[in-house]
């Protein structure tokens, strides 16, 4: 049976089921990660939402692991706003940023009670490998509650649940994901269930946006693609390798080339990444 890293937040009865170390490597990695996403998937744009941001204004990224999108946003953002960042785990944050910017260590199940109405603006990305069935919508209902009336979050995320295959090498490793996930309580397919989990947690205007990323050589992209997923399973080397689905480090490092060989000799393989936006409802009471 997989141990589960039990890990105490603001929250005691939160347990949390992550499969991603927090070391050096994983912050070059996050990082890389990150700014592709941005190019890749938002078309270079942090903010994607209807926002429009004007001095004062306080902007909340839940999970912001080495806190790369909020330092981006705030060189590019003109007006004095202020950013915060919160991470199950302060072993990521940066340790030079602008005053505007405060990091905490919080888990996105149990924010602060004094945050209530507070961000216009929620960031969060990839918490795919970290919430089970029961803490998303609990960690929904908590970004509900920290928003403004009329603020927007945008979300991204995928899972082990892609519409296509390059062939069974790729449909090994990616059941390998899908039976991790399942030992730990996460969630399989939450790119397919989040617009409806954002609306059961009061969440208006909600809308979700594909963006299929190549696997197959020759399209633009590719290779950074192809080194962001690979980068995410040797990341999570040692809880594959705990799911006993592999006999030994050197069987899971040649099934992971056998599914890049395989993705080099496919010609139509893409993997999805799904967008969110969604608002909070504006404020009608006294209307
Ligand atoms: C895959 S990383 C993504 C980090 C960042 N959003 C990005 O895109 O670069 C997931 C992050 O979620 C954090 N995390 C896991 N469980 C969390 C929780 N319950 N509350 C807040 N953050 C959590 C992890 O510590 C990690 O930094």
């Amino acid at each position: 049976m997989l141990e589960v890293e039990a890990k105490k937040t603001g929250d005691p009865s939160f347990h949390s089921a992550y499969i991603l170390p927090a070391n050096e490597p994983e912050r070059e990695r996050l990082n890389q990660q990150s700014r592709f996403m941005t190019k890749a998937v938002f078309g270079g744009k942090l903010i994607s939402t209807q926002t429009n941001i004007s001095p004062g204004d306080e902007i909340l990224e839940s999970a912001t692991g080495t806190g790369i999108w909020l330092l981006d946003l705030a060189r590019e953002l003109p007006t004095p706003v202020s950013l915060t960042g919160i991470d199950i785990s302060s072993r990521l944050f940066p340790t030079n940023y602008p005053s505007n910017v405060i990091f905490s260590s919080q888990s996105v199940t149990s924010l602060p009670e004094s945050w209530s109405n507070k961000f216009n603006l929620i960031n969060q990305r990839l918490l795919t490998g970290a919430l089970t069935k029961e803490q998303w919508p609990n960690a929904l209902s908590e970004l509900y509650r920290v928003l403004k009336p009329g603020g927007w979050i945008q979300l991204m995320e995928t899972g082990p649940t892609p519409k296509m295959y390059s062939g069974p090498k790729m449909r090994r490793m990616v059941d390998s994901w899908a039976s991790l996930y399942r030992l730990r309580g996460l969630v399989t397919d939450i790119q397919d269930i989040l617009e409806q989990l954002l609306s059961e947690a009061g969440f208006v205007e909600v809308k979700k946006q594909t963006v299929p990323l190549p696997l197959s050589p020759g399209r633009e992209d590719y290779e950074e693609h192809k080194k962001n997923i690979v980068g995410f399973f040797l990341a999570a080397k040692q809880p594959f390798l705990m799911t006993g689905q592999f006999e030994s480090e050197t069987e899971f490092d040649e099934a992971l080339k056998e599914m890049q060989d395989e993705w080099n000799s496919s010609s139509q393989c893409w993997w999805e990444w799904a967008v969110f936006h969604a608002k909070k409802k504006e404020n009608t009471e006294g209307m």
